[in-house]
């Protein structure tokens, strides 16, 4: 990438604003249980999740329910049980569902039932409108297998049941077969005030921990008010692992055998790190690259040997050969890391060629090969096909040694590192833009700092239908699990083989164990089964991506298949959510990794009205916000002023104003989950509200928010308004600053639109208040739809356009870029850029430099980035139409014909209106001529009220 593109993805300044929940002791809508009851058997967790739900009041009402669960997992049963009734949820193949629930995905309504949040979680949500004085039970199952990661699994439990719960219970089971090791509980839940609340019993291979907050300590612990608790129980444990040969267990058919010797000398490695130094690097993350390098290195061990390559355009080597990590080499090899610079584009092909050829060049008996490429962006330079760069780096690694590629950020294209690092026996992980980047890089290097065996194969006779059974490298504080069926019905002991390579030999472990002795224990149910079936999907999806052909279909058969009998929404399902009296039916997706919601916030509220100033205001030349995220949280733990806002803060002095948001979607402090893309600041002094754009505000937990503002608008009551610019402070602080300015002119009240008619010489125009989601064209029969954002402030047209087509495609125009996704990869264009085209079927994009020309179907708008006066923001021309159908919206009127009578009156149809001659900006061109008009009213050349043309979400 180049610096170019660096950053800048505002997703459109949204309102989210603060309501004034009273604090009442019986909720109108009270979940009075909310039990959370996960059970780990040999590292196979199944967690219930079970709200139930009381509507007090006399009328019906909507009844939400929304947790968030590991991305790792599946969901394998959702179920609502109201009036008796249970609704289940049914897992159909994705398309099919997508298909016969088309409207309720063009709605949008399935685009939120499960989105990403943060780095490890996705949320669930869901309503249901529940009778008056009647009571509704959410139930929902979800599965996964606990992975070993730096010798440790880890099971995570969120709860944030969003109000007080009566009866509060999270209960934890876990039985292995080897005893327990260790064992932590962690995480917000268990700290403080609520410590108390958790209870650990431990005996041999069982643990038992619960969690039983009373509704007292919901309220009282630190960060916990109306809301009740969010946070999350983190279960470490590690198991012991006597048996070198690994842990075998059998149940119904199935086995699951869990391999990870310990008792092995670790084998020197050969690495190559591959680091990304282009301009897109720049600022923090760069200096995050050099910290985690200078540490990686720091932990070589002395008979490792390393190389460095950096490369931007250019590919650039420390030194040509690998060398030992000897004291005067690392020294010397740090000096190197701390003189790296951003600067230029991306040749990502050509650098990784240089690392496999540097590794080929120094072949090491009894060492482990392995190349780390950390990026943070596309091809840009040298070889930019991404398919040719994956074919060149297969055939040069030729299966020799794993490729990991390290994807930092949201502007890589995640897909083509995975598909690259998946064809070479390696993985890809993305490394999040946040203050503790450089501990997840070392964290990732730690992961494969220790190769204890190469070439690792695993045999089992009498099994077939088998997972993964070769892995190129085996690391320290991992394990290798490998399930199959037992096909062999005849067999009194079951047979597992491992061959490697250790440090100075081949190696073989074997073990044998009794059919009989095992099959049948109660405890055991269908585990395996589901085990098996969990992994065998996960590993044939990331087989399916790098296989072409009849491959890719039957491996893709193969993991559908699984995913529907065994209920799991995968990718390649969708879980149907029927609901009572008539209510719309909701689809549930997984979200992709990266995936961000195509709709943060869809319950944001009005900004409610402040009271008025007193006389005394003065303006303040200058403020600064804090943390963004940390200063959400005063307004949640403050009490309510009388205007809504919290009276404790912000009154006086240049303090940070105090955030307020919607409560639905922060909880309390200290652990904010949400992927913040806007917050509304307001004080009721002199500022009434600022909104503020945050940047890639994607914070998991720790408590660690660092966002990048870019800019702010305050207005005051009088109507004086200022923009606020603002700049991501760095690597340590996270302070940013805003400088208050003046708005360069007076904001205007509205924005003009022309019409055009093919029998008169002069357009009509009419005006558009500003501060309207405009609904700009609709055809329902080719399932096109575009909506627009006018700017709220000082603008001359649109800050956002959406556009949708069909059900996968979605393209989004602001002014700070354009993203589009067809449901898969999502691609990312950047206003100014040379000439870039984008072509599928039916939907073509072509960019160059502020134009962007967008042909959908039959259907082709051009958008034009305006920047005019200080001031930049967009406008839609439509260039062509599909021919005979009515259109909606308001581009759908391209020729209105009207009459013109004398004394200026122009009639349209029988109606006749006292018209103004006018001029307007014809902002459909990129020269924006001023043209002469008619000024109409909107209601006269649309046919409607504006409220016709408006829309709640882009
Ligand atoms: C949790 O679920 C397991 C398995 O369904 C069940 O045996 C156990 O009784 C449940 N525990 C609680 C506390 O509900
Ligand atoms: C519900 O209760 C409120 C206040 O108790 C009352 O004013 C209202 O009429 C009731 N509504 C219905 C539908 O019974
Ligand atoms: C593997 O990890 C364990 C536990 O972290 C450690 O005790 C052991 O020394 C490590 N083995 C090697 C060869 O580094």
């Amino acid at each position: 990438m180049d610096r170019a593109s660096v950053g800048v993805t505002l997703f459109g300044l949204l309102l989210v604003c603060a309501t004034a929940a009273p604090t009442k002791k019986e909720r109108d809508i009270d979940i009075y249980s909310f039990h959370i009851n996960s059970t780990v058997t040999s590292r196979y967790a199944i967690t219930v999740i079970t709200s139930r739900v009381a509507n007090r009041l006399n009328e019906s009402k909507e009844v939400h329910f929304q947790v968030k669960i590991p991305k790792n997992a599946f969901i394998s049963k959702f179920r609502m049980t109201i009036e008796g009734k249970t609704y289940d949820g049914v897992v159909k193949q994705k398309e099919e569902a997508q298909q016969q629930y088309s409207q309720a995905v063009s709605r949008g309504e399935s685009a939120g039932m499960v989105s990403s949040v943060g780095r490890t979680l996705e949320e669930f949500k869901t309503s249901v409108t529940v009778a008056a004085f009647s009571k509704v039970t959410f139930e929902l199952t979800y599965e996964e297998l606990l992975i070993r990661r730096l010798g440790k699994y880890k099971l995570l439990i969120n709860a944030h049941p969003m109000q007080p719960v009566a009866d509060f219970k999270v209960d934890v089971y876990i039985k292995e077969g080897p005893d327990i090791s260790f064992l932590e509980v962690k995480g917000g839940l268990s700290t403080n005030e609520l410590a108390s609340a958790v209870s650990t019993t431990r005996s041999g291979n069982e643990v038992w921990v619960t969690f039983y907050p009373t509704r007292e300590q919901q309220t009282k612990c630190e960060g916990c008010a109306e809301n009740g608790l969010n946070g999350d129980l983190i279960i470490t444990y590690d198991v012991e692992r006597l048996n070198p040969s690994g842990e075998l267990q059998i149940a119904n058919g199935y086995f699951v055998h869990y391999f990870s010797p310990t008792d092995i000398q670790r084998i020197p490695k050969n690495v190559v790190f591959i680091i990304d130094r282009s301009g897109s690097m720049h600022g923090r993350k760069i200096h995050q690259t050099r910290l985690a390098m200078l540490k990686i290195l720091g932990d070589l061990a002395s008979d490792d040997n390393f190389g460095l390559i950096t490369f931007d355009s250019q590919v650039d080597v420390w030194k040509r050969e690998l060398l030992q990590a000897t004291e005067r080499n690392l020294k010397q090899a740090k000096d190197f890391v701390k003189q790296i610079q951003d600067r230029g584009a991306t040749d990502i092909n050509g650098a990784v060629l240089k690392g496999v050829e540097m590794i080929k060049r120094h072949p090491r008996e009894g060492s482990a090969s392995i190349l780390i490429l950390l990026t943070d962006g596309d091809p840009t330079a040298g070889e930019t096909d991404i398919e040719r760069i994956q074919a060149n780096v297969k055939e040069a690694i030729g299966g020799k040694f794993p490729l990991y590629c390290l994807g930092f950020g949201f502007d890589v294209n995640f897909d083509f590192l995975e598909k690259m690092a998946l064809e070479n026996n390696g993985l890809a992980r993305r490394i999040y833009e946040d203050s503790d980047a450089d501990l997840q890089l070392q964290g990732f290097y730690e992961e494969v700092a220790t190769p204890l065996l190469t070439d690792v194969q695993l045999n089992y006779i009498g099994a077939g239908h088998l997972t993964q059974t070769s892995f190129s490298h085996y690391y320290n504080g991992s394990e290798i699990v490998v399930a199959g069926q037992i096909t062999d019905n005849s067999l009194d002991t079951f047979q597992t083989e491992v061959i490697a390579i250790s440090k100075s030999n081949k190696v073989k472990y074997e073990d044998s164990v009794s059919v009989k002795d095992i099959a049948g224990m109660p405890e055991h149910e269908n585990f395996i089964q589901r085990l098996w079936a969990y992994l065998t999907v996960k590993q044939r999806m990331e087989k399916e991506v790098t296989l072409k052909g009849e491959e890719k279909e039957a491996a893709k058969k193969e993991a559908l298949d699984l995913s529907l009998k065994y209920k799991f929404v995968t990718p390649l399902t969708s879980m149907v959510v029927t609901k009572p009296h008539e209510e719309d039916t909701q689809v549930a997706h997984k979200p992709k990794e990266g995936e961000q919601p195509r709709r943060p916030f869809d319950r944001v509220q009005a900004l409610p009205q402040l009271p008025p100033l007193g006389s005394g205001a003065t303006k303040r030349p200058m403020f600064s916000l804090r943390h963004p995220g940390a200063a959400v949280m005063p307004a949640l733990s403050g009490q309510a002023g009388p205007s809504g806002f919290p009276a404790s803060a912000g009154r006086q002095g240049i303090g940070p104003p105090p955030f307020v948001h919607s409560p639905g979607y922060f909880g309390p402090p200290p652990i904010v989950h949400s992927r913040v893309q806007s917050v509304v600041a307001a004080d009721d002094y002199d500022v009434q509200s600022v909104v503020a754009d945050v940047v890639d505000g994607d914070f998991g937990p720790p408590p660690i928010v660092h966002s990048r503002v870019q800019s702010a608008v305050a207005v005051d009551d009088y109507g004086g308004a200022a923009l606020l610019t603002g700049i991501d402070a760095g690597p340590a602080p996270t302070a940013v600053t805003f400088q208050m300015t003046d708005l360069p002119s007076p904001p205007e009240s509205h924005v003009r639109f022309l019409v055009t008619s093919s029998r008169q010489p002069k357009p009509l125009c009419y005006d558009v208040p500003l501060a309207s989601k405009l609904r700009l064209l609709m055809d329902p029969s080719s399932e096109f739809s575009m909506n627009g954002e006018l700017k709220l402030y000082g603008g001359k047209g649109f800050k956002k356009i959406v556009l949708h087509y069909k059900t996968n495609h979605h393209l989004t125009i602001s002014t700070s870029g354009i993203r589009y996704s067809d449901g898969q990869t999502p691609v990312k264009f950047v206003w100014g850029q040379e000439p870039t085209k984008h072509e599928t079927d039916s939907v073509s994009l072509i960019l160059k430099n502020d134009e962007l020309n967008v042909t959908m179907g039959t259907v082709r708008v051009v958008f034009l980035l305006h920047k005019k006066d200080g001031d930049v923001f967009l406008w839609p021309a439509v260039r062509q139409l599909p021919q005979g159908i009515t259109l909606q919206g308001i581009l759908g009127k391209t020729d209105v014909q009207y009459e013109l009578l004398p004394q200026s009156w122009i009639k349209i149809k029988d109606q006749e209106v006292l018209a103004e001659a006018s001029t307007a900006t014809d902002h459909g061109h990129a020269s924006a001529p001023r043209v002469d008009c008619w000024l109409v009213p909107l209601r006269f050349v649309l046919q409607g009220e504006l409220s016709d043309f408006t829309v709640s979400r882009l």
